[in-house]
């Protein structure tokens, strides 16, 4: 997190004027449970300690003006124009505000306007959820009396921005893990209900290692939605043998109905993924890590081969990983196609371990990955000049 102090000057350069609220909003990754938020499966995410902090003067007219420390760049509007959202997949950042604020005003949210500066450790479109952490930090600061209290709610309507505005048909895992996150928890959400609960996460004598590609993602929007696309079809057959409500509580034994080899494919990944999921919950209640790692990397295997969004460069990285003594699993995390993965390794080993996957990983790939030990923490908060 990058603290408030640091941004305090840059601020006043900015705006010449001084904040009166700080906001953190972090980004999220996803223990387990992928793909299937959107099939009415179970997820395992935590809110992380890398994320968007944000100083903030509200104004009295309805003029905005953001600055970002990431891009160096000041936007300007007002909240009375007509937003327009950038085309062909060419976002901007400032499209995840207007989206946002498009929302709310659908909402007849009253919106002022305000001076903002956004400043983020969180590597952006890296699969730790940066767009979601923009989208809820933005809806919370500009409605926080009312989200404070309803942070279903926020992630609902941060999930309603990102697929009405940005044109992602994403689950509600991001949005709802940056909304909700709780320090020191990891959230087991529930996707069909859109309910969840609190597991310590405890990894004992190991801890959890943020892995990223730095492999541009390409054509993940595309392929995400393709794959949404997979499941309706595969559940829309399915549906007419087995009484389940999604496809993540389909019978394995149904899966025979099905004759298409890639419906097969991304069903039976969605079925084993949510097993899978609940497996790791209860090992992490009883402390047999092991266990955890175990299903780590069958379930990066799936997302590979089965659900096929892996590539070339989180393969690599699971190999070398799940070879080094000391890590006992390492997945994919996030939508895939590039971007970030966790590995649990030994404490005491993490060193050693960041150095030799590293090097493997530029001997294998020519790109040099980036390593995170982060911290599991709060969901989007106003900072209350505590920092
Ligand atoms: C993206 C989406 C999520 C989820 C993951 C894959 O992060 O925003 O809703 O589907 O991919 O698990």
């Amino acid at each position: 997190m990058i603290s408030v102090n640091d941004l305090k000057d840059t601020f006043f350069q900015q705006f010449n004027c001084v904040k009166d609220a700080a906001y953190f909003s972090p980004g999220r990754v996803n223990l387990i449970g992928e793909h299937i938020d959107y099939n009415g499966g179970f997820v395992l995410p935590v809110a992380i300690s890398l994320g968007i902090t944000a100083l903030i003067k509200k104004r009295n007219d309805t003029t905005v003006r953001m600055y970002s420390c990431d891009f160096n760049e000041m936007v300007q509007f007002s909240m009375d124009d007509e937003f327009h959202f950038s085309e062909n997949k060419k976002l901007h950042w400032s499209d995840y505000v207007k989206a946002m604020l498009q929302v709310l005003k659908d909402k007849q949210v009253t919106l002022l306007g305000a001076d903002i500066l956004l400043a983020s450790d969180l590597p952006l479109g890296a699969g730790l959820s940066s767009s979601a952490a923009i989208e809820c930090l933005i809806a919370f600061m500009f409605n926080e009396t009312f989200y404070e209290n309803n942070r279903v709610a926020l992630a609902i309507d941060a999930q309603h921005a990102e697929r009405t505005y940005i044109g992602v048909q994403c689950g509600i895992m991001d949005q709802f893990a940056v909304a909700n996150g709780k320090t020191n928890q990891a959230m087991l959400l529930n996707c069909a209900e859109i309910s969840h609960q609190f597991i310590p996460a405890n990894f004992g004598e190991y801890q959890f290692i943020i892995i990223n590609s730095n492999k541009p993602r390409s054509l993940t929007e595309s392929k995400y939605n393709e794959r949404r696309a997979e499941c309706e079809q595969a559940f829309k057959l399915l549906k007419k043998y087995d009484i389940a409500e999604n496809l993540c509580n389909v019978h394995v034994i149904s899966l025979a109905y099905l004759e298409d080899d890639i419906l097969y494919q991304r069903s039976k990944h969605a079925i084993l993924e949510n097993q899978r999921v609940l497996h790791v919950v209860q090992a992490l209640e009883k402390g047999a890590l092991e266990i955890v790692g175990e299903q780590l990397t069958e379930s990066h295997i799936s997302l590979d081969t089965d659900y096929e969004v892996s590539c070339h460069e989180l393969n690599m990285i699971v190999h070398y990983s799940t070879h080094f003594d000391g890590c006992i699993g390492a997945r994919m995390t996030g939508a895939g196609f590039g971007g970030c993965c966790i590995a649990l390794v030994k404490k005491d080993r993490t060193k050693k371990f960041i150095s030799y996957v590293a090097k493997k990983y530029t001997e294998k790939t020519s790109l040099s990955a980036s390593f995170y030990e982060v911290n599991i923490v709060d969901g989007v908060k106003n900072l209350d000049d505590k920092f």
